[in-house]
């Protein structure tokens, strides 16, 4: 797919319909405790039932024709909860990578990684890296997995990275533009959003896209991830729709 690091300030039109489709959704899938603990049941239980409703979301991005999905599975911040819950995640995490990549590589979904890498246990990196050298060459949907991801350090080891080439005489100062900064964050050379999806009530980003949000429409709903289903995402995807996006210039029928 050829992509660039620039706002998409045309999403192509659904077949049929009046609607525009986002190109990229990124999902915050929010509210898997609560929607546990409203059961009666154990929180891992929600966690559960979130990667079913990943799968499905996958499978209707997908159907429908949006071309990129990224999602936050496990945010830098979320080595803080109780360790049974992030050694629950981690198992979860492996799970979905052993028992779902052959699937998604007929599928020829395109896995991506981003989120910090170095301080990751050697098992898991392993198998996220697996995960993008089998699906390097798909072409299909991209997945981008936001895991131990957090944007501000993101920002920050790019601003290393970019120092870092100055500093060695590989790039001048005044070649530092928000295009080469774009093109060193993690996402790299994936258009930004075009939609940020977040469930469970909670109106806030939570270290998530910083810079690449700049210009994403926000979509916040009331259900807790699991009962996202496809119906909960054609309604998401309806009022992106009927939104103008302006990128910080004038509707048409004000020129
Ligand atoms: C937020 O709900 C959810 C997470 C921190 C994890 C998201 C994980 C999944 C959807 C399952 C798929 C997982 C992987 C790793 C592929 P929460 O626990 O913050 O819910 P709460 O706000 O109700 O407590």
């Amino acid at each position: 797919m050829s992509v660039s690091a620039n706002p998409n300030p045309q999403a192509p039109a659904i077949e049929g319909s009046p609607t525009r489709l986002p190109q990229h959704v990124a999902f915050i899938m929010d509210g898997n405790g609560r929607w546990a603990t409203e059961r009666g049941l154990p929180r891992t239980e929600g966690h559960r039932q979130g990667l079913e409703a990943l799968r499905t979301a996958i499978r209707h991005a997908g159907d429908v024709g949006v071309k990129i999905v990224t999602i936050y599975s496990f945010s830098s911040e979320n080595w803080n909860r109780p360790a049974s819950e992030v050694s629950f995640l981690m198992g979860l995490l492996k799970r979905f990578v052993q028992r779902d990549l052959s699937e998604l590589h007929k599928a020829n979904v395109r896995i991506r990684i981003i989120g910090g890498r170095s301080d990751l246990e050697p098992g898991i990196l392993a198998l996220l890296e697996e995960a993008e050298d089998v699906t390097r060459g798909n072409t299909g949907l991209d997945l981008v997995v936001a895991f131990n991801y957090g944007s501000r350090s993101e920002i920050v080891r790019t601003a290393q990275h970019l120092a870092q080439q100055v500093a060695d005489g590989k790039l001048r100062v005044e070649e530092i533009s928000e295009d080469a900064f774009s093109r060193n964050l993690d996402t790299g050379g994936l258009p930004d959003p075009d939609l940020i999806i977040r469930t469970s009530g909670e109106m806030r980003l939570s270290n998530f896209l910083l810079w690449q949000a700049a210009y994403s429409e926000f979509y916040f709903c009331d259900v807790n991830w699991p009962d996202f289903d496809e119906a909960a995402f054609d309604e998401a995807l309806q009022c992106f729709g009927n939104r103008e996006r302006r990128y910080g210039g004038l509707d048409a029928k004000a020129l």
